[in-house]
């Protein structure tokens, strides 16, 4: 039997995975109630520094499970289907907001929901042979639950309208011309590529990446002055966090002449 959401911790990479293979690993509402407390269980860990969200089996995840997450919970009324909503919408919002830096590893299908977990990871890497769909169209109603949104802010207007509309098929290497996702690369060398993306990821102060991310995605919506406003208090709230690490930076670079950070990272070990 398969466990709906699994995790193992290696190396400080914790590997999760959609566990549903038998049902592509759609999103029921067991599966996202997992997926919250396993997220809980690893946020803070200090043996982890870098989450992985991946697929058993052919899929990524074929989204929503149209059996448990909208037939039966429509059957319980508003009530059934607005807690579903806040199981589903709450471990994405906990995801894109989430204390380590977050890679989507996609190795096969990637459909509607998914894109809720795809946009809320940081990174996204894909297998040339994933294929990715916005298939609401073809079963009748719109991209919900955000996919739209998702849709809106990782492609231009005509392939998002296009994506959408059409509910065709795009496989990793166009979701990569696309932006959907960072890279492709061949399924049997993907798990390598993220690997080497963890490590390049677990050699950075972690206090700047978490505050980078959550700057990437909040000035998206700020005009310049505002932005500007918001990095320089953010900037200030994690130097009052960490300004150790900053001024080992600063003096390995100005004083130590050890390493240059154009090119890496500063040694945290010292
Ligand atoms: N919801 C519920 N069940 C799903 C599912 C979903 N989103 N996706 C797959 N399954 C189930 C199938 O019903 C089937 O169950 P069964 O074995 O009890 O009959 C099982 O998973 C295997 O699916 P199957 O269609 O036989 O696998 P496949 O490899 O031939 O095709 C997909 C894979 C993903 C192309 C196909 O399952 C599919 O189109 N799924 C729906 C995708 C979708 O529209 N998701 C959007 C939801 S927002």
């Amino acid at each position: 039997m398969s466990d709906i959401v699994k995790f193992e911790v290696v190396n400080k990479i914790a590997w999760v995975s959609f566990d549903r293979p038998e049902k592509r690993n759609a999103m029921s509402p067991a599966l996202n109630r997992k997926m919250m407390s396993v997220l809980d269980e690893l946020e803070f860990r200090e043996d982890v520094g870098v989450l992985v969200l991946t697929g058993e089996g052919s899929a990524w995840t074929a989204g929503m499970d149209l059996q448990e997450y909208f037939r039966d919970t429509e059957a319980q009324g508003l009530k059934g289907i607005r807690q579903s909503q806040r199981e589903s919408y709450g471990w994405w919002r906990r995801l894109r907001w989430y204390q380590k830096p977050t890679i989507a590893m996609v190795n096969g299908w990637c459909f509607g929901g998914g894109y809720g977990p795809l946009f809320a990871c940081d990174l996204a890497f894909a297998a040339d042979e994933a294929k990715f769909g916005l298939s609401e169209i073809n079963w009748g109603i719109l991209p919900g639950g955000g996919a739209t949104k998702v849709a809106v802010e990782l492609l231009s207007f005509r392939h998002a309208m296009y994506h959408a509309m059409t509910g065709e098929l795009v496989d990793g290497k166009k979701a990569a011309d696309w932006g959907l996702v960072n890279e492709s690369v061949p399924l049997n060398k993907l798990k390598e590529r993220v690997e080497e993306v963890c490590k390049v990821l677990l050699a950075k102060n972690p206090t700047a990446l978490k505050a980078t991310k959550d700057a990437i995605r909040r000035v998206g919506n700020m005009d310049y002055d505002e932005a500007e406003d918001y990095l320089v208090h953010m900037q200030e709230a994690a130097n009052s966090f960490d300004n150790e690490g900053r001024k080992e930076g600063m003096k390995q670079f100005l004083d130590e002449k050890t390493y240059k950070p154009g090119l890496g990272a500063y040694n945290r070990n010292k």
